[in-house]
């Protein structure tokens, strides 16, 4: 009997992101996009990265870089990355991201890296080392993106640029040759809080902050979490209110509405009468509340390094199983003889 039924397989969007391991993650990266990270894991087929050539930009200590690639690894998954259900690799473990990275530099201008915003001020930063991946940075990038086939990819403001750019790219080759690379949207996070420096309210927080007490580490101890809650900058008014002038009240607001999901109405209601310097403690603690049990799992993740390194080596499989698909078609239509090793 003839079989009328045609279900397609459903498939999920493919969402794709990857953060740096240059340093440790800070609540900055956590409530402005990683916390987001394990909320799409349901809807979405989601692939995610440790982008460690990205790093090697900057020059790193060898012995450091090692280790932060170990921990930021260790800290995603305690965060709540489930590699069942997404795939969470190494970048630099799957060689076609490099690969594709340098097909895809000969068909990006040096107008449009010469433009690039982050370029301008990294070059600024680092003034005695604008290497050239600094500048090729950003198709390196699109190699990443474009490699899984994404549909969407979660970037902060910062990043928005390199993804047009990504965007361009994968029109300008799909015109060039066939539609090869699906062209990605960005996605704008929702809850995607900034969070900005509990010293400077106007800065982002940044881990490469000069003041230690500006950036909360996720894996910070419970008592410097407090201290550096308690020292953070306000205004003179002592009103927990959210307003314009307000910055690091706004800030605090933000981070402690990120945590309890409570609305900034609430949290006025909750500390009406009260002073800065117990609201203050409030929204320590309900970090380090927060952030217990994720440094937890962390502390025993990382001490089982056979674990750690066999996740390592199952997700680049998995990573390489889709990118290699890409790069083939890619080194086909470009005009590369097909490799054949005997
Ligand atoms: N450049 C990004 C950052 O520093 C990290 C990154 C590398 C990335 N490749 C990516 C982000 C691909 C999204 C998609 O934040």
């Amino acid at each position: 009997m003839e079989n009328k039924t045609n279900v397609q397989p459903e498939r999920k969007p493919v969402i794709f992101s990857a953060i740096q391991p240059s340093g440790s993650i800070t609540l900055g990266n956590y409530l402005g996009a990683l916390k987001n990270w394990i909320a799409l894991q349901d809807g979405y087929n989601a692939i995610y990265a440790l982008a460690d050539l990205h790093t090697i930009t900057v020059r790193q200590d060898p012995t450091t870089f090692r280790k932060n690639t170990y921990d930021a690894y260790a800290l995603l998954l305690a965060m709540g990355i489930d590699l069942e259900k997404s795939i969470f690799f190494i970048q630099s473990q799957v060689p076609e991201h490099a690969q594709l990275a340098w097909v895809l530099n000969c068909y990006t201008q040096f107008g449009e890296l010469s433009r690039m915003t982050q370029f301008k001020d990294k070059s600024q930063k680092h003034a005695d080392n604008v290497n050239a991946g600094l500048f090729t940075y950003p198709s390196l990038m699109a190699a990443d993106i474009l490699l899984y086939q994404a549909d969407l990819v979660p970037v902060g403001v910062d990043q928005k640029q390199h993804l047009e750019l990504t965007r361009n790219i994968a029109e300008r080759f799909n015109m060039l040759y066939s539609p090869t690379f699906t062209v990605p949207d960005g996605y704008i996070l929702k809850n995607g809080a900034k969070i900005m420096s509990l010293q400077d309210p106007s800065k982002k927080m940044s881990k490469s902050d000069q003041n230690a007490n500006a950036c909360v580490h996720l894996l910070d101890k419970p008592d410097d979490i407090i201290r550096k809650f308690k020292r953070a900058v306000t205004d003179s008014e002592a009103c927990v209110r959210y307003g314009e002038g307000k910055d690091g009240i706004n800030n605090l607001m933000e981070i402690y509405g990120c945590i309890t999901g409570k609305d900034n109405a609430a949290i006025e209601r909750e500390f009406e009468g009260k002073g800065y310097g117990e609201f203050k403690l409030a929204v320590g603690e309900a970090v380090v509340d927060h952030l217990r049990p994720i440094q937890e799992e962390y502390t025993r993740l990382i001490q089982d390094k056979a674990y750690l390194e066999s996740c390592f080596a199952e997700n680049a499989a998995k990573a390489s199983r889709i990118a290699s698909k890409t790069l083939a078609k890619v080194m086909k239509k470009v005009g590369f003889l097909p490799m054949k090793r005997s």
